[in-house]
């Protein structure tokens, strides 16, 4: 028999309308549009407003706009998995609110959460489900309302953060596409750099945590960029490495998208040129769960079957990986 691999059969993508450009931002903290551009490459982000509106919302976005476009009801959905840092509720997962949204009364589904490599974790795991034979058609939602946990007098974090989602569907195949790679990291060290500290179960919330706003994103931003720019340039490499693969061999690098000096650096260390990287982060910012997913949202027009693609994230515990996907579809 044959191997069963996991191929990308359809992607979709949601941002919300309202849109927070860097001169709203110039009004708001001690920061300028010329420094968060020069430092990050962000113009603008989009914003989820609408009162009553949580992550859900996001992800059902983006995966009505899949399930369209493959042109499949919800209830053929087996499983979905809804990656994110910023969940409707502590409990029940996202993924289930998402799944009796959109009527995927046939799905199981639970969240994962890996922060900005929250994507590619979830990727990983859901190929597991269809190698198997076991899952037929599984979802991955990377999904999150950042502004929910931002804090908008911090000018150090609240440039970078968007809302945003992106969804993927996983079909079985036996054709040489598909996820044909994944390798995954994690440094818990890393948690003293970047964390939400209280509103778990080591700081639940109360009067003194908010009073500290300690349910906002805290980030040291130098050492976590210093630990991106090495770990996710070192873990792409590696999967090129691998995988045999040449800088003309790749037709599209696709990162997470958190800084554009630390998707430069990336790109440099695969030799791969400007035009085969991804960047939509002018546009949406880091949406940390979306980023990836909305990548080829944007790009899906011009992706064509049999294109090598590296996938790379790097974000908050820390986690980072990559992922090596041969495209399975003309669109
Ligand atoms: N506007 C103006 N000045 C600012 C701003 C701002 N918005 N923010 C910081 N500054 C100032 C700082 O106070 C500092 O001033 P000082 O020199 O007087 O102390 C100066 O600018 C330089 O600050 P740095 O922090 O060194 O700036 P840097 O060039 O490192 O950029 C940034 C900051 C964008 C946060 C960068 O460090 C970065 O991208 N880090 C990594 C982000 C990342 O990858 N996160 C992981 C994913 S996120 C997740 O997982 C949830």
């Amino acid at each position: 028999m044959s191997k069963i691999t996991a191929a990308i059969t359809a992607v979709g993508g949601y941002v919300p309308e309202d849109i927070l450009t860097n001169k709203d931002l110039e009004t708001m903290v001690d920061t300028t549009d010329e420094w968060i551009k020069t430092r990050t490459g962000i113009e603008e982000r989009h914003i989820l407003r609408a009162p009553g509106s949580g992550t859900s919302d996001l992800g059902v976005g983006a995966v009505e706009d899949l399930l369209r476009k493959r042109g499949i009801s919800a209830e053929e959905i087996d499983l979905l998995i809804c990656c994110t840092v910023t969940p409707d509720m502590a409990f029940p997962a996202t993924a289930n609110i998402i799944c009796d949204k959109v009527g995927a009364k046939n799905a199981w589904g639970f969240d994962l959460g890996a922060a900005c490599s929250g994507f590619l974790y979830g990727l990983t795991t859901a190929t597991k489900f269809i190698e198997t034979g076991t899952h037929k058609k599984v979802l991955v939602v990377g999904a999150d309302k950042m502004s929910s946990i931002v804090d908008y007098t911090d000018r150090t974090t609240c440039v970078i953060f968007g809302d945003g989602a992106g969804a993927v569907l996983l079909e079985p195949t036996e054709e040489e596409v598909g996820i044909l790679d994944s390798k995954m990291y994690s440094d818990g060290s890393g948690r003293v750099y970047l964390h939400q500290k209280a509103g778990g179960s080591l700081r639940p919330a109360s009067h003194e945590t908010v009073d500290a706003k300690e349910h906002y994103i805290f980030q040291d931003g130098r050492p976590v960029f210093k630990a991106a720019v090495t770990n996710m340039a070192d873990v792409s490499a590696e999967i090129m490495e691998r995988n045999n693969l040449s800088s003309d061999d790749v037709a599209y690098l696709v990162p997470h998208q958190a800084n554009l000096r630390i998707i430069d650096a990336t790109a440099r260390r695969m030799g791969v040129s400007d035009e085969k990287v991804m960047i939509n982060i002018q546009k949406y910012g880091n949406t940390t769960s979306g980023t990836i997913p909305l990548c080829l949202n944007d790009w899906e027009k011009k992706l064509k079957k049999g294109d090598n693609i590296v996938l790379a994230a790097f974000g908050g515990g820390f986690t980072w990986g990559a992922v090596y996907v041969k495209w399975a579809y003309n669109s």
